[in-house]
């Protein structure tokens, strides 16, 4: 009998405390955290006990994605399918407003001020959120590389990172990247048989192809047939992340053995393996280059605190050559599908390719920065159709910022597509194509009010890469053919990681 009542209250006193911690959790904070937002003024959807509005989010999501297209290609209804949630929620709530994923409470802002402040924050009051929001699921694809790090870890990777891709390493690699589009062209030029024929290309699988070429040469020194394997298997990663991350992540539930939790691991599993030896097969190489595998390398076996070892290399090549394919191709996709709509900003952006760079010769290092026209036809597209639709960071104390009180534990969520929208700050012709506004000496903008790479210390990057590469490609496209939208194309943007094209990108095109 003592045995007995002995068992019971050892169970007694392990359970209870476990029981109080969970209501606290899941209970207190986050009706505290409501009361607090509440007696700021910010509402938002009514939160579900547990789940909070992960339902409705996940639901809003799916319904944009099996609604029909738009209309034709404007770009005002654009929000309501790529991010329902900030778009009805907004609406309904005003802006700042809230929403829960679980007992995380997700503070939407979209002020320039907040945004600015936060993005450039450099006394440790804000951390980035993670990749995923912390759901362990989602950082399998790239959360222990640089998107997911924060603190000392992240400085150090970043510190041997980011001299890869600076510009004057970047420019270097424009007679590359200038090839690697030619073969593409040619491939186009084939199926235009004869000059003034018009021929249908999907151009959204064409880039994604060009960009995975690109950086599997340029970061890795390797050829695309080596990395293939590795794009497609991030591919099936990245729609199991996706969906992963529509829902609340209940602790420990990754080593269940659902189909989708053994897809994920042997998915892993493979990534890891294919890295560890193209690592093993193309290292000697790199480290001569001095190309990002090689400096990761060099870091390696270094002697500073910069040192990384290979586990960390390995999960930093897995966001290069993720992020590196595919918001690029997501970038030149958009980019063309607005030129093909808009013939007039097409025939200006030709015309300035054809004087800067003639008609035959490729762009190099010395004239791509006279193709104005054509980045500000890049920086409206990232303006309209940002590859990266939000950014996060979780407030680490409790914050004041301007009159919003922030508690700790808050993340903080920047919809960089709703803030490019702006009427405010980009005029009542918001949601128009017009790439005058990135003309130089134009009305400047305010430093929070357009940031498709980020800002502040964990500024993208690979925005050097991405810029040039897609430059380059579209200056070489305008050389070589005219476009139209095909009528086979469906105006239906989605967000699948990025902001994308639901059923493809087809134009017309015709050899010039
Ligand atoms: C149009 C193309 C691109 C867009 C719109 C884009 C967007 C972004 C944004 C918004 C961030 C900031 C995330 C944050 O602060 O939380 C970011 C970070 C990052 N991007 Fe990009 N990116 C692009 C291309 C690339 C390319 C080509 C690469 C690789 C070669 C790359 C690698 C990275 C990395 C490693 C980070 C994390 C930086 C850090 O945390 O220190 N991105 N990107």
């Amino acid at each position: 009998m003592a045995a007995v009542f002995s068992v019971f209250l050892t169970s007694l006193f392990v359970t209870v405390p476990c029981v109080i911690r969970l209501l606290y959790c899941l209970l207190w904070v986050p009706w505290r955290l409501q009361r607090r937002f509440r007696l700021q003024g910010i509402k938002g959807p009514p939160r579900r006990l547990l789940s909070g509005n992960a339902a409705e989010f996940r639901a809003m999501l799916e319904g944009a994605q099996s609604s029909p297209p738009l209309a034709s290609f404007h770009h005002a209804g654009v929000l309501s399918r790529v991010v329902p949630h900030y778009h009805e929620w907004s609406a309904r709530h005003g802006r700042p407003f809230v929403y829960w994923f679980g007992p995380r409470a997700r503070l939407v802002v979209s002020d320039h001020d907040v945004v600015a402040t936060v993005m450039t924050d450099s006394t440790e009051a804000f951390d980035k959120s993670g990749f995923g929001g912390g759901n362990p699921l989602a950082r399998q694809l790239f959360g222990q590389g640089l998107p997911g790090l924060s603190g000392d870890k992240w400085a150090r990777h970043r510190r041997v990172v980011a001299p890869a891709f600076n510009m004057e390493r970047v420019k270097a690699w424009i007679p590359e990247i200038a090839a690697i589009t030619s073969s593409m062209l040619d491939t186009w030029e084939v199926q235009g048989e004869s000059r003034h024929t018009e021929f249908e290309v999907d151009v959204y699988q064409g880039f994604h192809t060009l960009s995975a070429y690109v950086i599997s040469h340029v970061a890795f020194g390797s050829s695309y047939e080596e990395g293939n394997r590795i794009f497609e298997l991030q591919q099936e990663q990245g729609k199991l992340v996706a969906l992963a991350m529509r829902t609340v992540y209940i602790p420990g539930f990754r080593f269940v053995p659902t189909n989708k939790n053994r897809r994920r691991q042997s998915l892993n599993l493979e990534l890891q393996n294919l890295l560890r030896k193209l690592i093993e097969i193309n290292g000697r190489k790199c480290e001569d280059a001095k190309n990002l595998l090689g400096l990761m390398l060099s870091a390696s076996k270094a002697l500073s605190k910069f040192k990384m070892d290979i586990e960390e290399i390995i999960e930093e090549c897995k966001v290069f050559y993720f992020g590196g394919k595919e918001t690029t191709a997501h970038l030149l996709t958009w980019a063309t599908l607005l030129l093909a709509s808009n013939r007039e900003w097409q025939d200006k952006a030709r015309d300035e390719v054809h004087r800067v760079c003639g008609k035959f010769e490729h762009p190099n290092a010395e004239n791509l920065s006279n193709l104005k026209i054509v980045d500000m036809v890049l920086k409206e597209t990232l303006r309209l159709y940002p590859p990266v639709v939000a950014v996060n960071r979780t407030a680490t104390r409790d914050i004041k910022l301007g009159k919003l009180d922030i508690p700790a534990g808050t993340q903080l969520e920047f919809p960089i597509i709703d803030i490019h929208r702006d009427t405010g700050v980009w005029g009542a012709d918001a949601d128009e194509f017009n790439p005058w506004r990135f003309a130089d000496g134009h009305r400047r903008y305010h430093l929070g009010a357009y940031l498709p790479f980020g800002m502040g210390p964990s500024v993208c990057v690979g925005k050097n890469l991405s810029m040039v590469e897609a430059k380059v490609a579209l200056a070489m496209i305008l050389q070589r053919f005219t476009f139209v939208v095909s009528p086979s194309y469906v105006h239906a943007p989605i967000l699948m990681m990025n902001t994308r094209p639901q059923y493809g990108a087809q134009i017309l095109a015709c050899k010039i």
